[in-house]
């Protein structure tokens, strides 16, 4: 109701950007939806008008989040690295809300924190590419299979920051986050033709499911990312990437393509060296 009275006295993009209504009318599946930074974008985005898919392997925490946040949010059991799931995920989608507007590739996983190339098995590799890069080729694929005839949409992914900086993922984790960022450049240069913009979000380390896996207290990670961090002041929580995410999905972005947008506080554009010497000289 104050959204419509201020329509009287304000032209339609200002209203458009300053309401809290930055997706309305619009369609989102989130990947990985369940936990995390996708449970943190879902809710955001459906604050913002969007009706939501939330699309994960997790069918309790997936349901019972679709149901806490009400009309407009459902759940949908989907395993990204299985075509079929990801086939039947854009397909009911689209038949109950009858479009898709935006695609986020959330959905991932960790082989481990840190670790070496020498005592990687093969197997841990293939199993990270399959679910980080292969999944979220899948979700573009079909998401774009119905946007290329609407001849318009958004697809999204959560990448890495450690696709700027090594050291922030190990060697297999990496590779499948580099594939990500591929995918980004890729999809934009050849999708851009029908009007679908491709971007990615790329995280700094932060407490989430992933994370804090096998009963690491959340508070160490805030601590020890915040100490190993640039920018004082602050902790990076889901928040941060989802409102990120919000901001390249939205109509605000309408002519952002192609783009990595990494959120570390600036962390990989600093050399420690220089910043060690500076305060030596201070
Ligand atoms: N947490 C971090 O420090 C961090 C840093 C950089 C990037 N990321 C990326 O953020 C994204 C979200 O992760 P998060 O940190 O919120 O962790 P999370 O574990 O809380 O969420 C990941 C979700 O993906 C789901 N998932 C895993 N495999 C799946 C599959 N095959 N099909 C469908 N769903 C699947 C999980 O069930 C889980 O709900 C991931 O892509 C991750 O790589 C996280």
């Amino acid at each position: 109701m104050v959204f419509k009275s201020l329509s009287l006295n304000l032209n339609d993009d200002r209203i458009k950007f300053s309401s809290n209504f930055r997706l309305e009318g619009k369609v989102a599946i989130i990947t990985g939806g369940a936990s995390g930074i996708g449970a943190t974008a879902a809710q955001l985005f459906h604050e913002n008008g969007a009706k939501v898919v939330i699309a994960d392997l997790q069918d309790k925490l997936g349901e019972s989040l679709a149901e806490k946040l009400g009309e407009g949010v459902s759940y949908v059991h989907c395993d990204i690295s299985n075509e079929n799931d990801v086939i039947d995920l854009v397909d009911t989608t689209v038949a109950k809300y009858g479009k898709l507007d935006v695609m986020y590739n959330n959905a991932g996983i960790l082989d481990r924190n840190f670790g070496s190339v020498l005592d990687t098995p093969k197997s841990d590799l293939e199993r990270i590419l399959a679910v980080n890069t292969v999944g979220g080729f899948l979700g573009a694929k079909h998401a774009a299979r119905v946007m290329v005839p609407q001849q318009k949409g958004c697809i999204l992914f959560t990448a890495s920051a450690c696709t700027e900086i090594a050291g922030l993922g190990s060697p297999a984790y990496m590779v499948s986050k580099y594939g990500v960022l591929a995918l980004v450049k890729s999809l934009a240069a050849e999708l851009g033709q029908y009007g679908i913009r491709v971007n990615c979000v790329s995280p700094y380390g932060l407490a989430t499911g992933m994370s804090t896996h096998g009963g690491v207290d959340p508070a160490l990670i805030e601590a020890s990312m915040s100490q190993l961090g640039n920018l004082r002041g602050q902790v990076l929580k889901t928040d941060g990437i989802a409102n990120a995410a919000l901001y390249l999905a939205s109509d605000e972005a309408s002519y952002v393509s192609g783009q990595n947008l990494v959120i570390d506080g600036g962390f990989s554009i600093v050399n420690p060296t220089i910043m060690k010497a500076y305060n030596i000289i201070k």
